[in-house]
């Protein structure tokens, strides 16, 4: 694995692939597509679900000659197991090979597999240097319920790296002249514990919702991070009395390229009956999902 030091202009060159904990896929993607492949933190992984339910991600290549394990190669998922296209090894989702068309399956045999963190169905996976075990947890799944709609997901590529993303987090003149907010007051000091940063702060944001009505949002954001590949915020907005989290998920793709997920999740609003572009109209069960749309494709 190459951990070459990437000079994308700044002053210190970063190492390309930061140890942590990475956004894969969402289970339900996992689910919908069978078998999964990408290209994360300079290397070809699959994922898939096994028939116990545990989703396994590993590298994309066969340990038995070397094939690639890629859907668009011809590798393909039956009765739990992950089949290589080449000579019909099946794996389970510990990596372990499990069955030959021809022979006892060698019991040396085994893909090569990541710790996997599922939280709230998306699917984590620990990149350790030179292969070293988890050195951090992520955080326990947030409270859930029905008044919280379904997780809203949006994809974005670009060069960096995500220590980036994460400074992000701590640099509160960025979100008004990047993102508009108004009044951005810090909050409290920021802490750091290890690989773990919480900051708090509070701000203005005015927005137009359907292109007409305007709406100004009163809100306060705890942000917490652990490693440079998670960042969860909870936003707690007090006009309207509506609670959203949003995670901002960084993976390195080759060194160069970083993928970020947003994921995004609204709950009902704790006072609709304040107007707001005629929510207060809609059925309740729309109101969260529509209100978390409008959030994630800010
Ligand atoms: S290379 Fe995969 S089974 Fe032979």
């Amino acid at each position: 694995m190459d951990t070459d030091r990437t000079d994308l202009g700044g002053s210190v060159p970063l190492f390309p692939f930061p140890e942590g904990w990475y956004f894969v896929a969402s289970r339900k993607s996992i689910l919908e597509t069978g078998l999964i492949q990408k290209t994360w933190l300079g290397q070809e992984i699959v994922a898939w679900c096994g028939s116990d339910e545990n989703v396994c991600v590993a590298q994309a290549v066969c340990p038995h000659l070397g094939a690639d394990l890629a859907p668009a190669a011809g590798g393909r998922v039956r009765d739990g197991r992950l089949v290589c296209p080449f000579h019909g090894f099946e794996y389970d989702v510990s990596g372990q090979c499990v069955a030959t068309p021809f022979a006892p399956p060698p019991r040396a045999t085994t893909l090569r597999v990541f710790e996997t963190r599922e939280l709230l169905g998306m699917v984590f996976a620990w990149w350790g240097i030179d292969g070293r075990p988890p050195q951090w947890r992520l955080p326990a799944d947030p409270p859930s319920g029905p008044d919280w709609s379904g997780l809203e997901f949006r994809t974005v590529r670009f060069p960096g790296h995500p220590q980036d993303i994460a400074e992000n987090s701590v640099d509160l003149a960025h979100l008004r002249y990047v993102h508009g907010y108004d009044n951005v007051k810090q909050v409290g000091q920021t802490s750091v514990d290890g690989a773990v940063l919480e900051t708090c702060f509070d701000f203005r944001r005015t927005r137009r919702i359907a292109g007409i009505v305007k709406v100004v949002f009163d809100v306060a954001a705890v942000t917490r991070i652990f490693g440079l590949g998670y960042s969860y915020v909870e936003v707690r907005e007090r006009s309207i009395g509506m609670d959203t989290r949003l995670w901002v998920l960084t993976a390195p793709v080759d060194g160069r390229l970083v993928e970020i997920v947003l994921a995004g999740q609204a709950r009902e609003m704790r006072r609709p009956k304040r107007p707001i572009v005629g929510l207060r109209f809609l059925p309740v069960s729309f109101r969260a999902p529509l209100m978390n749309k409008i959030i994630i494709s800010a």
